[in-house]
């Protein structure tokens, strides 16, 4: 089988006793890219931080496989070995770790004891991620994100995506606050991955990132549950009409999960 498969089944999550997430459903396998929408507070950074393993969300029920293995008795790292890549909607500052040696060690993180590699041909795989995404190579020599601009950061993420070559990767808002250039160069990034062993699943709020990536499936959120899916065309309807048919088709009042809950 090509390519690894992110099962997400009946996922409910809950921030500090409020229930998020109440009963997700996805699936992305290797080869394919997903697009997740939705109106702001509808769940869908939950969703990632979840499928990370992030210590403030609990999973009360459901589950998370990946190629059949349990991802929610996996620790952050186990996850991140064992293929999974998060580019956060807000990406964190690390003081005293430099882009260079992150990305190194993330990349040594996922191979063997022995196998790690060598400082050479590191440097020449960053250089050629750097200009790939021309990305200016002084910032490899920066603490991690810290004092990036957002644009920055978000292209430092796609740096890492590039090098860590995990097998799916859930990236979150990788457009905003992108310049028309940077989302060109970043979408070329993302694009660049795309082959039978590489899934992607893709949040935004704008058909205008999926111009540049075309998603085979496209999925909306609301009330922390995915409320419809179809193809590329799902996202240019709600780029023309937002969101308002989708609550009115599956009558729904109010989209988040937040307050009425
Ligand atoms: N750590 C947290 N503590 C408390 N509430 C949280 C936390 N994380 C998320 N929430 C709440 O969960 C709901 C969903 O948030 P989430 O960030 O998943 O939404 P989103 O769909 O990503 O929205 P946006 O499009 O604005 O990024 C919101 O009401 C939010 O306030
Ligand atoms: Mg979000």
């Amino acid at each position: 089988m090509a390519g690894s498969t992110l099962e997400i089944k009946n996922l409910h999550v809950s921030i500090e006793g409020k229930e998020i997430l109440k009963g997700v459903d996805l699936t992305i396998k290797g080869g394919e890219f997903h697009a997740v929408m939705g109106p702001n507070g509808t769940g869908k950074s939950t969703l990632a931080s979840a499928v990370m393993g992030h210590p403030k969300y609990e999973v009360t029920e459901g589950s998370i496989l990946l190629d059949g293995e349990d991802v929610l008795e996996m620790e952050v790292d186990e996850r991140a070995r064992a293929g999974l890549f998060l580019a956060m909607q807000y990406p964190s500052e690390i003081s005293g770790v430099t882009t260079s040696d992150f990305l190194r060690s993330s990349m040594n993180a996922r191979r063997e004891e022995g196998d790690e590699v060598s400082l050479m041909k590191f440097i020449k795989e960053m250089d050629s991620a750097l200009d790939y995404l021309e990305i200016d190579k002084n910032m490899a020599q920066r603490y991690l994100n810290e004092g990036f601009s957002g644009g920055e950061k978000k292209r430092n993420e796609i740096l890492q995506l590039m090098l860590l070559k995990p097998e799916i990767a859930i990236l979150d808002e990788i457009d905003s606050g992108l310049d028309i250039d940077a989302l060109k160069i970043v979408s070329k990034g993302i694009n660049k991955l795309r082959d039978e062993n590489f899934g992607c699943l893709i949040i935004t709020h704008y058909q205008r990132l999926l111009n540049y990536i075309t998603p085979d499936h496209v999925h909306v959120m609301m009330q922390g549950r995915v409320v419809k899916s179809g193809g590329p065309e799902l996202a240019q309807r709600l780029e023309a009409e937002g969101y308002e048919w989708i609550k009115e088709e599956l009558g729904i009042e109010d989209e988040t999960v937040g307050q009425n809950a």
